[in-house]
Formats: C-alpha cells, structure tokens, sequence
C-alpha cells in the first residue's frame, strides 16, 4: 500500500463511502421525496457496478492508503446478496473499519448474514419514535416498530457498534430528539443528531429548517448534563459528548452550523461506478473505463482526481452557492 495521494488542501484519501444500490424502500422528504421520486423504476440494475467490479475498486484505493469504507445506498439491504459482497470486502486486508448505514427495516431479515459476513458495524437511521412523525420523515412507507425490530436484530447478531441517526429539522421533529435520547441513553447505542442539510436538488431546503447543533445540545445538557469528549480521530464527523452519569454518549453532525471541510478525507462512488470528491459535488467523474482496465489504472485514475480537489463546500455555503447543482444524496448515500 502506498502514501495516500493528498488533495489540493493537502487532505489525503482515507474514507470510501461507496453505495450499492440508489433504489430506496424510504421517500424521506429531505432525501428522496415522494413527489419527486415516486418510484424506483427508472433505477437502472444494469448500470450497477458487479461485486467482481466493487471488488476490485475497492482494491484499488486500498492500495492508494483508504482504510475505512462504508456501504450505503439508497437502501443498501435492497441490494441481492449483500451477505456476499460484504463478506469479500471483509478479506481484504488493509480496511481498518467496514461499517453500513441503512434504514434498518430489512435488518431482521439480513443481520446474522452480515455479521457472519464479517460486518463490524452498522448506522441506522431513526428520525422519530413518534409514529405520525416517523410516518411524515419516511415519506409514508416506514414503520417505527420495523426500525426498532431491525435495532434489536442488529444487536442480537453481536455487531460491535451500533449508532443511530436522527435528521432534526425545524418544525418536523425537535420534539423527538428529548424522546430518542430517553430511550436510547444507557443501552450503549449512540445517537447522533445531524443537521438537515442542503443536499440534492429536490429536498427543498432553507436553512429555517435547520436546528443548530448547539440548540439540542443545550437543551438535552438541561436534562441530562454533557461534557465534550476529545475525537477519536482527526476529522472525526460528529462532535461527542458522554453523560456526566456515565450513561454513555451522543453525537452532533453540524455541517451547516460548524463545517469540517477542513480534514475531510472521504471519497464517494455511486452504485454506477461514478466518483464524487464531496458531498455536495455537481459533477462525478466516471471511473468504469478505469476498471475495465484494471486495478492500476483505476488506482491511477482516482489518484489523478484526487490530487486535484479544493471541495470545501459545507465552508463556502451561502457565498454565491446557491442555486448549484448537487448530486443526489440517495445516489451516494451521505
Ligand atoms: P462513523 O464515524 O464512521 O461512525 O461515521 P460518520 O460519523 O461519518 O457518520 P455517518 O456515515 O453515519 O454519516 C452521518 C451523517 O453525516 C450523514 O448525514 C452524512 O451525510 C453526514 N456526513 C458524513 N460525511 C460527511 C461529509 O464529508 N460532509 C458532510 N457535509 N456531511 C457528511
Ligand atoms: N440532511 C442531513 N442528513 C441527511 N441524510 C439524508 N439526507 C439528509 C439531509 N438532507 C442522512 C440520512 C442518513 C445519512 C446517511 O444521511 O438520514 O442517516
Ligand atoms: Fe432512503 Fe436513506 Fe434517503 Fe431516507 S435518507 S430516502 S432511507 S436513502
Ligand atoms: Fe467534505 Fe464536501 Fe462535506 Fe466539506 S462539504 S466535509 S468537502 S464532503
């Protein structure tokens, strides 16, 4: 494995953030509206990279020093035979950490497969206990018993960590923040709370939907007294805070309100083999005809585009970038 190539801000390539599938069982309105995306069709399985292809990108920035991957989707679970996608990533030496987010309502059905597989961790979204909230926040198609079901198999299938996310949005959910950390403070998952972002082009965002991170740290510090905890890493996403009565801790993603362009080291590729070097990127760079070519040239390729990046967008936010065009979130999964 070589020295990872560093990007214009010097920031180098660690994290790969790849999804499997863009096809979602979930409309969430800040993601993938209804109005918008009512159905799947149109998704194309033809276009999706292969596992021998996923496999051997993933090799590929391996070699260029990424250690920490992540499976996303869309709904990465609707993805035929994740069990055995996940299970040959997992032998690939040199990934530190393998870790999958999802919406968690196929969790009962595939968890002991993945765990078998050699998944460590898994991500899962909640954004209610409410039902009519949790109703609205999905888009009308999940069920907050399915979620909590999937919660339950993810730890009953011994995977090491398990963390929920929860999208606050002004007027939406607020008052479901106080309720989630009730229920999950003490039982070693950690909840994180992410400020509802501009991504995308059909989520309709204005930041008076965006409740600062401050503001609920604040108001569950009231109830339940925090202090900061250091960051496991450099360029950690979520700032952290444990309980003073030791009952473990929460997390806060503040992209609007406290960007972390500055060590960001991820990478992301779309089910279709496309590169996008931020989150908020118009354009991705198609790396298939690398692949076809091989792992060298792919590993070439990424690193060419790589060297090349200056995103810094959740920092320049709001001076003259309004109206770009941004990928879709349900395209690279966050
Ligand atoms: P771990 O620390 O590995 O558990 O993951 P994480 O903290 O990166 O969290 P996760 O992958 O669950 O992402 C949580 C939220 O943070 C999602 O809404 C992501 O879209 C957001 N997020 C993750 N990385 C970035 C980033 O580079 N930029 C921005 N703006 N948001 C990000
Ligand atoms: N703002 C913030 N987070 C979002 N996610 C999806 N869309 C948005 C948005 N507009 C979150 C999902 C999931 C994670 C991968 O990204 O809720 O937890
Ligand atoms: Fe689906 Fe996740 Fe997007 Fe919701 S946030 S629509 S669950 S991909
Ligand atoms: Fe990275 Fe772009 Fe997010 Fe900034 S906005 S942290 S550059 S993905």
């Amino acid at each position: 494995p070589g020295v990872p190539p560093r990007d214009r801000l010097s920031r180098p390539l660690h994290d790969l953030r790849l999804s499997v599938i863009e096809a979602c069982n979930f409309r969430c309105p800040y993601c993938m509206p209804a109005d918008e995306i009512p159905e799947d069709h149109g998704f194309d399985a033809a276009s999706r990279l292969s596992f021998d292809e996923i496999e051997r990108l993933v090799r590929a920035f391996v070699r260029l020093g990424m250690r920490k991957l992540r499976l996303t989707g869309g709904e990465p679970l609707l993805r035929r035979d994740l069990p055995r996608l996940v299970e040959r990533l997992a032998r690939i030496d040199g990934i530190e950490d393998m870790a999958l987010t999802t919406n968690g309502v196929l969790l009962p059905r595939h968890a002991p497969a993945l765990r078998e597989a050699g998944l460590r961790r898994v991500t899962i979204s909640l954004d209610a206990l409410d039902a009519g909230i949790f109703a609205t926040m999905s888009g009308g198609r999940g069920r907050v018993p399915d979620v909590l079901a999937g919660i339950e198999a993810a730890r009953l299938a011994g995977f090491d960590a398990i963390k929920l996310n929860c999208v606050v949005q002004r007027g939406v959910n607020e008052g479901e923040v106080l309720p989630l950390v009730e229920r999950f403070r003490g039982s070693g998952i950690v909840v994180r709370f992410i400020e509802y972002m501009d991504v995308g082009t059909c989520n309709r965002w204005r930041p008076e939907g965006v409740v600062p991170s401050a503001e609920l740290r604040d108001r569950i510090h009231a109830r339940w007294p925090l202090r900061p905890l250091d960051p496991h890493y450099r360029g950690e996403v979520a700032k952290r805070y444990a309980f003073e009565d030791g009952s473990g801790e929460v997390g806060f993603i503040s992209s609007v309100s406290a960007p972390f362009c500055g060590d960001c080291h991820r990478a992301r590729v779309s089910a279709d083999g496309t590169l996008y070097t931020c989150l908020f990127a118009g354009t991705g760079h198609d790396l298939r005809p690398a692949l076809a070519e091989g792992g060298d040239a792919l590993a070439a390729r990424v690193a060419d585009i790589w060297s090349a990046r200056a995103d810094r967008y959740s920092e320049l936010r709001g001076s003259g970038t309004a109206g770009r065009r941004h990928v879709e979130m349900y395209l690279v999964g966050g």
